[in-house]
């Protein structure tokens, strides 16, 4: 028999029902973690494409606040409210119910004084998040030891962190020089000791994303940190040449806004030479 490790909250309509979720993901995230494959990570933010990941074979599906400058156009991912992603968390794991979804810990619920971590974490749960990512601050060590205390899975975030931008000069690559790399391997220990069970590396030298890779039992997910990491995560507007900025890092693996382009085009004109709708598509 199973244990219950996580429980879902899905409102269908007005209709709330509760979903007992047995140990699936939880195990599932473990073999994933010890496996000897390269883990792929990808974020996600709404229902449909949600649902084409879920038939991909991506391994994990992040709700990135990310979402702050892709979906919504924001520079500043502090922007982006807990209530925000929440609903968009409930949207992924609707659409990607066979997936391991991680949920970002967003500022205003996290860092903020105001803020609840552990309120905010076990809302993310109940939305549908098997697991949720906090970035590195001042104070993450203590959130993260309550939120472990409490069996929540918790990933962790070093590197560059846009939650704490201004404290580290913009956007800069990390671990430039050895008190650079020192601090962050310091971080990457101790965020380890406190239980969480995976760590994204963020724009940092490759030989200091290799030297903190070696010294972890944990596996370290890269994001613009080189080749040497245990998995690799993008932004999935970036890889399928949604968004429209591009950093050194990533790589397109679609153009679709070409391909949303001609599509639009297609559709236009089919509209201006009355060709669209036709008799079958009418009714
Ligand atoms: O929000 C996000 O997309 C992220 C990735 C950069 C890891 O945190």
């Amino acid at each position: 028999m199973e244990v219950v490790v996580s429980q879902k909250v899905i409102n269908e309509g007005n209709v709330p029902f509760l979903m007992i979720v047995m140990g699936k993901n939880r195990r599932k995230i473990r073999q994933i973690m010890a496996g000897k494959k390269k883990i792929s990570m990808v974020t996600c933010y709404d229902y449909s494409f949600a649902s084409c990941l879920n038939k991909s074979d991506v391994d994990i599906i992040l709700v990135g606040d990310s979402m702050a400058n892709v979906c919504l156009g924001l520079s500043d991912t502090k922007e982006v409210s807990t209530s925000e992603m929440l609903n968009h968390t409930l949207a992924v794991a609707k659409g990607a119910p066979d997936k391991i979804i991680v949920a970002d810990m967003p500022y205003a619920g996290c860092q903020k004084k105001t803020s609840r971590p552990q309120e905010t974490a076990k809302k993310f749960i109940e939305a549908g998040a098997d697991a949720v990512k906090v970035e590195w601050f001042r104070g993450c060590k203590k959130v993260i030891k309550n939120l472990i205390n409490n069996d929540i899975l918790v990933m962790g975030h070093i590197g560059l962190t846009p939650q704490t931008i201004h404290l580290l000069g913009g956007h800069k690559v990390q671990g430039k020089n050895k008190g650079s790399v020192d601090r962050l391997a310091k971080q990457a220990k101790q965020l380890q000791e406190l239980g969480v069970f995976s760590i994204v590396l963020e724009c940092m030298q490759q030989d200091a994303a290799k030297e903190i890779t070696d010294i972890l039992e944990i596996p370290t997910i890269g994001i613009g940190a080189g080749k040497y990491c245990d998995g690799q995560v993008l932004v999935l507007y970036d890889l399928l040449g949604l968004y429209p900025g591009k950093m050194k890092f990533v790589r397109r693996f679609s153009d679709l806004s070409v391909q949303i382009k001609d599509a639009v085009n297609s559709f236009n004109q089919e509209v201006k030479k009355e060709t669209f709708p036709l008799e079958e598509e009418s009714f």
